[in-house]
């Protein structure tokens, strides 16, 4: 079951809530007993096992999913309309001729998300070639405002051919949905395309062997901002970085794209005191991104 996580944050952003003096949040529509009653209703409908489209009753996803606006637009300084999807950011276009292109940037040989995923997609360009089920390029939106860097597959994510699937791809939906976007909206995508085996962490070798599929995705994608998901994609990205829990949240840059690293979904799922920390990155984030890219760019 992963509503429970998603119960989680919703009980976290609602203390953050108390705290900030409520904001936006309409107290009298949604007071905190509608809350308490959403929760229960999804902890009674016994959701473990269950695909949450197939199981919620309609009533019950339409109050989360306004809860879900409620919250989210409550980070945001503005009136409480809220729209849920990403089409409202700012055109890259807008921003992108107000950055020199880069070299890698220019070695992009493949002119679609479809055409470098067939390039790649039999590599064997080092061992994990061998070892793989599924080559895992990555999903979403091919023109995303949000690019999503994890480590690499596991093993959900290696039988599926698709990435961030198993537990830790299921909090990451959970927790992309509570700031008021889609993840079909976002683009996700990891430093290694094929599985380590066990779990492992890549090897500097197998990151260098996939960096330059990497470097074409975000060059093809041209996102308003990368979102790194722990120290793996954090190290790759920023070599010389300190640590994942130093940095998170701080606002950096690769090449030409604003980046913010945040703690990897894995790691919450066992360290639930770290979901504080992560849920501030994702609403701040969510907030400049909903708010327009100006703030992603300065
Ligand atoms: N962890 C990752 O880093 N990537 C995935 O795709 C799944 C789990």
């Amino acid at each position: 079951m992963d509503y429970p996580t998603l119960m989680l944050y919703l009980e976290n952003q609602l203390d953050w809530l108390k705290k900030k003096g409520c904001g936006h949040l309409n107290i009298e529509k949604l007071p905190q007993v509608e809350l308490k009653r959403v929760i229960q209703g999804l902890k009674t409908a016994n959701l473990c096992a269950a695909r949450p489209s197939e199981q919620v009753s309609q009533a019950a996803g339409v109050q989360i999913k306004e809860l879900r606006m409620q919250l989210a637009s409550s980070s945001v300084s503005g009136p409480p309309e809220f729209e849920t999807a990403i089409p409202q950011f700012l055109d890259t276009e807008s921003h992108s001729s107000e950055w020199p292109l880069t070299d890698s940037a220019s070695e992009v040989s493949a002119d679609s998300l479809a055409d470098l995923e067939k390039k790649y997609c039999t590599c064997q360009r080092c061992p994990l070639g061998d070892t793989r089920k599924k080559f895992v390029f990555g999903s979403g939106n091919s023109k995303a405002r949000l690019l999503f860097i994890g480590e690499g597959p596991g093993a959900d994510e290696d039988a599926q051919g698709l990435p961030f699937v198993g537990r830790a791809g299921r909090l990451l939906t959970s927790m992309i949905e509570v700031i008021g976007i889609d993840r079909p909206d976002v683009y996700v995508t990891n430093i290694v395309k094929c599985r380590p085996p066990g779990n492992r962490n890549p090897t500097p070798e197998e990151i260098a062997c996939c960096q330059p599929i990497l470097d074409q995705q975000v060059s093809l994608i041209n996102p308003d901002l990368i979102v790194t998901l722990g120290n793996v994609p954090l190290k790759t990205l920023i070599p010389g970085s300190p640590g994942i829990t130093k940095v998170r949240g701080q606002r950096m840059s690769y090449q030409r794209w604003p980046l913010i690293p945040t703690f990897h979904p894995a790691y919450l799922l066992r360290n639930r005191n770290a979901l504080d920390q992560a849920w501030e990155d994702f609403r701040s984030f969510g907030a400049q991104l909903h708010s327009g890219s100006e703030a992603l760019l300065s």
